[in-house]
């Protein structure tokens, strides 16, 4: 059974209210059993639902469902319901069980849509690949970035991809203009990730703020935050230094340019006025002369 991707996003949406609650992330080896648990929210009995598992691949693959309650013949994949407990078992684990499954409460009378759980995430983990946590490091903004500037965050180096990534600004979360990538890249036996955090150029141009980048990498048994952190600049003017030294260069440039043009210039009326002065010298010399004579 197949249902959309869209009608996934609709499902989790109705799930918001933390209705069907599920296990924490699993990173075994293959070959391996793993049990996921999944019960209901305080005050809600699962005798009221039918309950079902599926799951979803990484990149928006279908949701595939797997099994329900009571289902006969399950292969691989065995669901129990114990009062409040409704688990899935997998068993002779492969890696391409890696994925997030998610636990699903529906109505019997089947008019409602049904409330997902958030998913647990399951890697099964490849062989010669060791768990690795990321380093972190935060970068400053481009200082062509002018009215709003982009910190960027990049977790490297680190496997399996269980990670999530939040922003702090002088301690306190930031949310709202975070943008972290969707999945993480693979590159060789490890992933990266990144993240950014935009904010209005007068935050980042007070040298006391803070900005912390906290990444939380899940090793198979604990989650362990990795961060880094940058201060805030000065402001030296709203412009680059390299652009402020080639602006003063040219200036210098065309200064020495205007000295050397008015210099010539100067030599050339010295040397017109010099002219004259010799013409009408001459010319009071002839008058003279022909004063003599008169
Ligand atoms: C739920 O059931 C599974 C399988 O029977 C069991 O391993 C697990 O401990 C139970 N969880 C809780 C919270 O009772
Ligand atoms: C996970 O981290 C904890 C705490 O740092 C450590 O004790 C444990 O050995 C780690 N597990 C693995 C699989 O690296």
């Amino acid at each position: 059974m197949f249902v959309t991707v869209l009608h996934l996003l609709f499902l989790l949406h109705s799930g918001l209210t933390a209705i069907v609650l599920q296990s924490g992330d699993q990173t075994p080896h293959p070959g391996a059993t793993v049990t996921l648990g999944c019960s209901m929210a305080a005050g809600l009995s699962m005798s009221s639902y039918t309950m079902l598992w599926y799951r979803q691949n990484l990149n928006a693959a279908p949701l595939e469902f797997l099994t329900k309650e009571y289902e006969k013949n399950q292969g691989r994949f065995q669901s129990f319901l114990h009062t409040n407990n409704f688990s899935l078992q997998i068993t002779e684990l492969f890696l391409n069980d890696s994925s997030t499954y998610y636990c699903a409460a529906t109505m019997c009378s089947g008019s409602y849509p049904p409330y997902f759980g958030e998913g647990t995430r399951l890697t099964v983990l490849e062989p010669d690949h060791d768990v690795t946590p990321p380093t972190v490091q935060v970068f400053k903004p481009s200082e062509k970035e002018c009215k709003v500037k982009t910190l960027v965050c990049v977790a490297s180096g680190f496997y399996p991809d269980h990670v999530s990534v939040s922003w702090e600004v002088d301690g306190l979360t930031e949310t709202d203009s975070v943008a972290t990538d969707n999945t993480a890249l693979k590159e060789g036996k490890h992933y990266s990730l990144s993240s950014r955090l935009t904010v209005q150029s007068k935050t980042w141009f007070k040298p006391s703020k803070k900005f912390t980048c906290r990444v939380s990498f899940f090793n198979g048994t604990d989650t362990i935050p990795v961060e880094d952190s940058i201060i805030g600049e000065t402001d030296s003017g709203g412009m680059p230094n390299d652009t402020k030294m080639k602006i003063m260069q040219n200036a210098k440039l065309t200064y020495s340019v205007l000295i050397a043009k008015s210099f010539i210039y100067g030599v050339f009326i010295m040397f017109l006025v010099w002219k004259l002065k010799g013409l009408s010298g001459k010319q009071s010399s002839r008058e003279r002369s022909c004063g003599l004579n008169n």
